[in-house]
């Protein structure tokens, strides 16, 4: 199988992309020796998604290795805050804490009546010649005023996914990659992907 970098430590993503992207060898960044930290300071998740790809492919290029490297950038963007918190939304609550992130979103939110959001996702793949392709993905949805269910992972215990007609944090994973932002983006790459051979 043909290997892809993936830009991130994150377990939950790792399983998600695995999961997804099951045609190819997924390897996290971390088994291929890059354990550096990679200041993700743009402004759009595209532009996040790029600085991955290009500070791990650097690494694999100074190492002589051509494998291809993918990596996403996503977040929360909610109506009624001017679709904050963003490329933010890792350290939305001032540190990389998802407690105090969700406390921040549910304080934010307090008295508005419009709870609106969306997650969405962008990935990146860059492959040895350094061409990339890009894909995007969305999923709706609205802001609950109560934790509910799963509190491991970022904002899901408070998104309640209007196709699911169900909170993230009470989904399967297979109900939550069958609409997610993240299984959204994956397939949108995947499609591009195999139209580039
Ligand atoms: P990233 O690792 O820079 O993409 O950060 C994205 C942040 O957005 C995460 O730390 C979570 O707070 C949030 N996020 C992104 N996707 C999800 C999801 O599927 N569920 C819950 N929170 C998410």
């Amino acid at each position: 199988m043909e290997k892809i970098i993936l830009a991130s430590n994150n377990a939950h993503k790792i399983k998600e992309f695995k999961e997804i992207f099951n045609t190819y060898e997924v390897v996290p960044m971390k088994e291929i020796g890059f354990n550096e930290d990679i200041i993700e300071d743009g402004t759009t998740f595209e532009e996040n998604s790029k600085i991955k790809t290009t500070a791990i492919s650097n690494f694999l290029k100074s190492k002589n290795l051509n494998y291809m490297v993918m990596a996403d950038d996503s977040g929360l963007c909610v109506e009624a805050l001017n679709g904050e918190p963003g490329v933010y939304s890792a350290r939305y609550g001032g540190n990389h804490n998802d407690q105090q992130n969700r406390d921040f979103l549910l304080k934010n939110l307090e008295g508005k009546i419009n709870r609106n959001a969306k997650f969405v996702c962008v990935i990146t793949l860059q492959k040895p010649n350094g061409e990339t392709i890009v894909g995007k993905g969305e999923v709706n949805g609205t802001i609950l005023t109560k934790e509910v269910g799963d509190t491991s992972f970022g904002y899901d215990c408070l998104f309640h996914s209007t196709e699911l007609n169900k909170c993230f944090g009470l989904a399967t994973a297979e109900e939550k990659n069958s609409v997610s932002h993240r299984g959204r983006a994956i397939k949108d790459l995947l499609n591009k992907l195999n139209m580039s051979k």
